[in-house]
């Protein structure tokens, strides 16, 4: 049997007070709608996917456009079941049609797989996945029969009082017979006094042509969260971070105080590895074995070789760190900055695009921007590389073995030799060559018996 999953994703969501569109807020480091597209290629290839978009449309489609799922516009919202009806055209013709809502990012690959065999072995019309809430507020209500088969879902506006304590909600997730769906999807009347379409209409209209609609309850609740305001979205973000730290600490990861670290769900952790408390590692980092990540420490999108060790309150993002290197505390390697194997890097030292070989340090106090150095490089406290002319960035060359006093300052383009040395306090302005020594600064004056000599021309 073949399924095409439509996901509705065209709704502003007053409720969140943004300027963005609800399913771009961001939950464990995705977009709330890319966790259902993922979730969805579960039970269907990505170009049978279509997501509807209306509200900021296009800012939607090209966060989604690398999955190469199919989109359908939704121009005015008028509710999920005129959303549903707008991906008619775009979607591939399929044995079943599963509808799920771009707000719902908790929801498991299982889940839906489950769904579709349920509805796919049975012959219902639709199976929908319910759950019981103690605080049911915001939900569709699910109305069931004596058979325990569905006869209706009313939206807590339209509920009596009764149906207002009934508990069992409406999770958004359904699956259809394609062709009883096609077919019937325009008896929806619209609702006063929005006038919107009601998708849920469906299961009551279902009915009246004689066709069963089945409910699968859920027992963990929280896979089904919608978010329509910023604190569910908070507890999504937490209950996405919670899955991840304990997928990873089921493959060997140490997490110390897991509750208080963030790692979205694109990183990857090799075994072995502890992760401090309060660290938070993002995008699309990798990280090897038996490495450290020191508390409050950053990560984004880098890489870690097998036993880097990131000490406490560094910052890494878009960087490289190789085997067994040691980067701060108080550290910050952005852009390109690429540490060799052994390296250290120490507190208060800042490399931005530059390459340092293996063994190199710079353990304290620096900033090296746009420099290649070689390996064995011994980076003195407080050296800098000038990097910018005030036009255009110049780049520094140290060869391998050199040794940088400390508060040397290269004034880049700039090139020095290996195993070079240059004299603490230098400024540094024309290329050093190999195994010299270079002194770029005033020689000391000592005054002797300097006082004595004052007080008498006084
Ligand atoms: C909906 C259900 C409710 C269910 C709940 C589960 C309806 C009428 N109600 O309510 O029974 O308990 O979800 O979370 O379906 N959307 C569009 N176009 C529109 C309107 C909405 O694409 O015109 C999209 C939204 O972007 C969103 C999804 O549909 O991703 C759900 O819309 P939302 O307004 O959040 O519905 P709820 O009020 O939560
Ligand atoms: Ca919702």
């Amino acid at each position: 049997m073949t399924t095409t999953v439509v996901i509705l994703a065209a709704g502003l969501g007053t409720r969140m007070r943004s300027k963005r569109a609800k399913v771009l807020h961001r939950a464990g480091g995705l977009a709330l709608v890319e966790h259902v597209v993922e979730a969805a290629r579960a039970v269907a290839p990505a170009d049978s996917i279509v997501a509807v978009t209306g509200h900021q449309a296009e800012a939607v489609e090209e966060l989604l456009a690398p999955r190469k799922i199919r989109f359908a516009r939704q121009k005015k919202q008028k509710g999920t079941g005129h959303a549903l009806a707008c991906a008619r055209e775009a979607a591939p013709p399929s044995d079943l049609v599963m509808v799920l809502y771009g707000d719902t990012p908790l929801l498991s690959a299982d889940t839906l797989t489950r769904l579709r065999d349920a509805q796919a072995g049975s012959t219902a019309a639709a199976t929908l996945i319910t759950t019981s809430l103690d605080a049911p507020a915001g939900y569709g209500r699910v109305i069931l029969d004596a058979t325990d088969a569905v006869r209706a879902i009313v939206e807590e506006k339209a509920c009596t009082p009764e149906q207002r304590a009934i508990r069992l909600i409406n999770s958004g997730i359904y699956c259809f017979r394609a062709d009883l769906l096609w077919a019937h999807l325009s008896e929806i009347q619209p609702t006063l006094p929005a006038g919107e379409y009601y998708l849920t209409d469906m299961a009551a209209i279902l009915n009246t042509h004689g066709h069963r609609v089945e409910a699968r309850h859920v027992a963990d609740s929280s896979e089904l969260l919608g978010i329509n305001t910023r604190i569910e979205l908070a507890d999504a973000d937490r209950l996405l971070r919670r899955r991840k730290a304990e997928q990873l600490m089921l493959e060997g990861v140490t997490i110390e105080r897991p509750e208080t670290v963030s790692i979205d769900s694109s990183v990857r952790i090799g075994m072995d590895t502890i992760v401090e408390p309060f660290a938070r590692i993002l995008g699309e980092t990798v990280i090897g074995e038996d490495c450290r990540i020191g508390a409050g420490a950053i990560v984004e999108s880098s890489v870690l070789a097998d036993g880097a060790i990131v000490r406490p309150y560094t910052l890494i993002a878009d960087s490289r760190v190789a085997e067994k290197a040691q980067i701060g505390p108080f550290a910050r390697l952005r852009m390109n900055a690429n540490i060799g194997m052994d390296a250290r890097v120490g507190n208060f030292v800042e490399v931005k695009k530059s390459r340092l070989g293996a063994g190199t340090k710079a353990q304290h106090l620096a900033y090296l921007g746009d420099a290649e150095i070689g390996d064995r490089v011994n980076v003195g406290a407080g050296t800098i590389t000038c990097n910018f002319d005030g036009v255009k960035k110049n780049e520094t060359r140290i060869g391998s073995g050199a040794f940088i006093g400390s508060n040397s300052t290269l004034v880049a383009p700039l090139e020095v030799g290996a195993e070079s040395y240059l004299g603490a306090g230098s400024v540094i302005t024309e290329d050093v060559p190999k195994q010299a020594l270079a002194l770029g600064r005033a020689r000391q004056v000592v005054k002797t018996d300097w006082i004595e000599k004052r007080k008498k021309t006084e």
